[in-house]
């Protein structure tokens, strides 16, 4: 089947997206202050050979030549993230107005050649300040976010018209404050639980103050989500997979449509209560313009008596297919088709997969990246876009992870993304083939 940008109508948005830690660098220049993701970053065992993201793609220094890239590559949509500790280096109190001018500076290149610029107000890097003070199971986060997002807002709203206010709660909760595996690197229930319930109050109380700032902006919010399949039809599995798609898909757009927390599948999320206050079920709630939803794969699920809470686990892609992503993640396109479905049941205003994108062992030669697997992905992932569209879905746009090759949190600069290949000794540039592919769809002549 041949698509064409033009199936998706006039309106449809196309973009790249990024983020500050994964590709900035520059984590102390001018007033910067440091992130929860520097600190842990540094420990020892903590990223796949100690790979350290202190340059990055050195976007701090790079944006004019990697935002002209762009736009040479017909491409019309940039969403990056603000990193909160160069805005205010302590989370909280000083401003850094050298921060603010750099994120000025990107904006207005960004409107210069044409780009509307897409910002996500939290994308993991936590000001290490705020982490000191437990960062998000303290309950005091969410007014301190909700003064950093007042001031982005205020600041940048007259020329930024699209917001998102968190980056894939799910995966910074579970990994940084269960599994101990991202950043801060805290563990168990004691950290995780009050860290749902603040991010999913702070994620509501972003978007109310955000609407209520200025009435000419979009905000949404983003989610990760999974297709989640039962490895077999006994009921056992069938339950199993029930709770880890409670836990994936569930766990943060269901509190803030008013649904409250998915109890009844995770029993154990009745501790939550514990840090409820009066009047917080309204506070979980708000009405976004639109939601992000961020897909890459599926997951196989089986019963076992070994995962306390869950009682399941994933059977990994690796012994289940043949080809794997250099996540191990299972190409299954048909992924992005269901989860549009089941997003679309929650009646958000609009839907917008604001990342999906592959990582493959991507090499130079002749001065090229042959990466062919990497643009039947894309495509295909596209095509499922397309049917779900056609079928009534009201999805509105579509975000490539990522532009460039950049820091892959725990895995270090091992996995690569992009769109385009980055060099990081040099910091070279080169458009992979499915970058030039990309280019010519979006320019029509594909
Ligand atoms: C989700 C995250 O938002 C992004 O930071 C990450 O690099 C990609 N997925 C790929 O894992």
């Amino acid at each position: 089947m041949i698509i064409n940008k033009s199936d998706f109508g006039e309106q449809f948005v196309w973009g790249v997206a990024a983020s500050a830690f994964q590709t900035e660098g520059s984590c102390i220049t001018d007033g910067k202050g440091l992130s929860i993701w520097d600190e842990f970053s540094k420990r020892r065992g903590k990223i796949f050979k100690g790979h350290s993201a202190d340059i990055s793609c050195d976007f701090y220094n790079q944006y004019a030549r990697d935002i002209a890239l762009m736009k040479s590559m017909h491409i019309n949509n940039f969403r990056f993230s603000f990193s909160w500790s160069r805005i205010f280096p302590k989370g909280a109190g000083e401003l850094n107005s050298d921060g603010v001018a750099f994120y000025d500076r990107v904006i207005d290149l960004c409107l210069e050649f044409g780009i509307t610029p897409w910002v996500t107000l939290y994308h993991w890097d936590l000001p290490l300040a705020l982490q000191q003070k437990n960062g998000w199971a303290n309950r005091e986060i969410v007014d301190h976010f909700s003064d950093y997002v007042s001031f982005c807002i205020s600041h940048f709203g007259d020329r930024v018209k699209h917001w998102m206010i968190l980056n894939e709660p799910m995966v910074y909760t579970g990994a940084g404050y269960f599994l101990g595996i991202h950043a801060p690197g805290k563990r168990g229930m004691d950290n995780f639980i009050p860290a749902i319930h603040h991010s999913a109050l702070s994620q509501a109380a972003g978007i109310n103050i955000a609407k209520q700032l200025r009435s000419d902006i979009e905000v949404g919010t983003t989610f990760s989500c999974s297709a989640i399949h039962p490895h077999t039809i006994r009921e056992k599995d069938i339950k199993a997979a029930n709770k880890v798609d409670a836990l994936v898909n569930r766990l943060f757009v269901e509190p803030l449509c008013g649904l409250g927390y998915p109890v009844e599948s995770l029993p154990f999320l009745k501790r939550i209560e514990k840090f409820m206050h009066q009047g917080d079920e309204i506070a979980l709630q708000a009405v976004p313009d639109f939601i992000g939803i961020q897909n890459y794969t599926r997951e196989v699920v089986k019963h076992s008596y070994f995962t306390p809470y869950m009682n399941s686990s994933l059977v990994s892609a690796k012994k289940r297919v043949k080809e794997v992503t250099d996540m191990e993640w299972e190409v299954y396109p048909q992924a992005m088709h269901e989860m549009l479905h089941r997003f679309s049941k929650y009646n958000y205003k609009k839907i917008y997969v604001t990342e999906n994108g592959a990582a493959f062992p991507d090499s130079v030669a002749d001065g090229k990246v042959h990466d062919p697997k990497r643009k039947n992905y894309l495509q295909s992932n596209i095509a499922e876009i397309l049917k779900a569209k056609s079928e009534g879905v009201n999805v509105e746009g579509y975000f490539v992870w990522s532009f460039t090759d950049n820091f892959e949190w725990a895995e270090g600069y091992r996995p690569r993304f992009g769109l385009v290949h980055v060099n990081y000794e040099t910091q070279k540039r080169i458009i992979k083939e499915s970058g030039h592919w990309y280019s010519d769809f979006l320019s029509g002549n594909c």
